[in-house]
């Protein structure tokens, strides 16, 4: 039977190298401590080398500020200790003879299970009815953690390895950590602690293991780890003030839903940041994280399709972003759902989410967008250029030829220009025939254009041609010209340096960005965005 839901604690691991750190390592608890801080972590690997490290330990016990874990982590588990036996029993002996002594003494699974020494001393320690001083009550013992890591992914066997935690009688907790392969280890994070026999600690490290560290609340995990600087004692840790300012952490609950970002690169994503500030001010119990998506169908589709059919998460959307915005038409499709005509003829989606009927649906939310962001540019009659040819440029293209203009394609590869031009050149249900061809790139010639919006990731902060500007060379702008980034990090890329230079209008992507994702807000929600007051990304 599953353990009954509790408090998920925060944890701060500080580590101790030598006695030398120690007032600095206080000072470090009590700062976390001050921004919401349960729980810190004394991680003396090395100081249980030393010969003072039983003096050391005691002080740190002493004068922690919050409720302790004293945790010697071997080396083979990602650790720094390499000593003997002996050297961690003192360490814990020291540690326990404190009043009050730690509440916690981690020790790892195959550490405990191999060497009987250590079982016994820790057992010892754990099941001690002391009755030190005066006082008549027993002072409370260190309870055991027993823990298991795999840096480098996922241990085959770790289900197993879970269950032979959960059976120990001497563990209080049981704690599993491993690096996430992507997004979708996470789930298995999740089902571990629905499942779990006895409290227990269950998260994923590295980018894609955000979401269980912070929605650790939601299935009610023992604790989730914080840093308290920019190194962190695992990858991938928030600091506790993100988790309590940004993340809304005491107040996710096990209803909290769940949205998605998906996209590839997806780490300089805004959306999280502004989604999240609107769920908030909103009032809607729900949190969204960037998901790292390799760009190719099936990686989309399995993790969709894990994400939406999981029976525990309450995945309710997806921002869907580069390298995803044709698969998540498909991905409806398949799905049953059902694809507005607009994202349908356009042939790219960027919004996933579930209506009140459990049915998917597939919206575009960009073709608004983009004429948001141009309002005010004179459409009908003018010479339009789009660059590139993916999910970004077939909505801009369609918006903008809807509204009148005649718009060339351009994109590295060809064919997929020739392919976005055909389509939407064709008439297709109510939508009339527009004019749209394509045009090779390195034809552009001395061309002019009225406008020109840049849909390629060329010039994204993290992308692969971040300092180049998408535009041939040759291709005239002037004072007339209007010219929209539609990538928003940097908020001033290559492409718009020189259209400010060539005296044209620049428009930045981040008013698209936003103009894109209030809609995307209102579609999952039913409400437009809470006006008012800037959300704080
Ligand atoms: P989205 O759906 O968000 O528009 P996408 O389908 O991945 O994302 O499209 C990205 C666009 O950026 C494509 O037009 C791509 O060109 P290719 O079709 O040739 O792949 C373009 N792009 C990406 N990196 C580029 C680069 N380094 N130089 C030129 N174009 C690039």
């Amino acid at each position: 039977m599953a353990y009954a839901a509790e408090v998920t604690l925060i944890a701060v691991a500080i580590p101790v190298p030598a006695a030398a750190a120690i007032s600095r390592a206080i000072e470090s608890a009590r700062a976390a401590k001050a921004q919401g801080a349960d729980l810190v972590e004394w991680r003396v690997d090395s100081l249980a080398e030393d010969p003072d490290g039983p003096t050391a330990i005691a002080t740190l016990v002493r004068d922690s500020p919050m409720p302790c874990i004293v945790t010697v982590r071997d080396e083979r588990e990602g650790g720094a200790f390499s000593g003997s036996d002996e050297e961690r029993i003192a360490m814990w002996i020291a540690a326990s003879e404190v009043i009050p002594a730690p509440a916690y003494i981690d020790v790892e699974l195959s550490t405990y299970h191999t060497r009987s020494s250590i079982r016994e001393a820790i057992n010892r320690i754990a099941h001690a009815k002391s009755t030190q001083g005066k006082s008549a009550h027993a002072v409370d013992q260190p309870r055991i953690i027993l823990s298991f890591h795999d840096y480098s992914g996922r241990a085959p066997g770790l289900s197993a390895r879970v269950a032979e935690m959960w059976a120990d009688p001497g563990s209080a907790i049981s704690k599993v950590v491993w690096t996430a392969r992507t997004v979708r280890d996470n789930l298995e994070a999740f089902e571990l602690l629905r499942m779990r026999a006895k409290p227990t600690i269950a998260l994923c490290m590295g980018e894609h293991g955000l979401m269980s560290r912070v929605l650790a609340p939601k299935f009610g995990g023992f604790l989730t780890y914080a840093r308290i600087d920019e190194h962190g004692t695992a990858p991938g840790q928030p600091t506790t003030h993100e988790l309590i300012a940004d993340w809304n952490f005491r107040a996710i609950t096990p209803r909290t839903k769940v949205y998605g970002v998906v996209g590839f690169p997806i780490a300089h994503s805004r959306s999280p940041a502004i989604h999240n500030a609107w769920f908030r001010a909103a009032n809607v119990d729900a949190r969204m994280f960037a998901m790292a998506v390799a760009p190719v169908w099936e990686s989309f589709k399995a993790t969709m399709a894990e994400m939406f059919e999981s029976p525990v998460l309450d995945f309710f959307g997806a921002a869907v972003t580069v390298g995803h915005k044709q698969h998540a038409i498909r991905f409806v499709e398949e799905a049953g759902g059902v694809v507005d005509p607009r994202a349908k003829r356009i042939g790219a989606a960027n919004t996933i989410g579930r209506g009140a009927d459990g049915l998917l649906f597939a919206i575009n939310t960009d073709v608004d967008a983009v004429i948001d962001a141009l309002a005010g540019a004179a459409m009908r009659g003018k010479r339009a250029l789009v660059l590139g040819a993916g999910g970004a440029a077939r909505a801009a293209a369609f918006g903008i030829a809807s509204a009148g203009a005649s718009v060339v394609i351009a994109n590295r590869t060809m064919n997929r220009a020739e392919q976005v031009a055909e389509q939407l050149a064709r008439a297709a249900g109510d939508s009339p025939a527009l004019d749209v061809r394509a045009m090779e790139l390195s034809a552009l010639g001395s061309q002019r254009f009225d406008i020109v919006v840049n849909c390629t990731s060329v010039g994204m902060e993290g992308g692969g041609a971040s300092s180049e500007n998408p535009l041939p060379r040759g291709v005239r702008l002037d004072d007339s010209s209007v010219v929209l980034d539609a990538v928003y990090a940097p908020a001033v890329t290559p492409l718009l340096a020189h259209a400010a230079a060539c005296g044209s209008r620049c428009v930045g992507g981040f008013e698209m960005f936003l103009a894109q994702a209030r809609r995307q807000f209102e579609a999952w929600t039913g409400s437009p965005p809470p006006t008012g007051g800037p959300p704080c990304y």
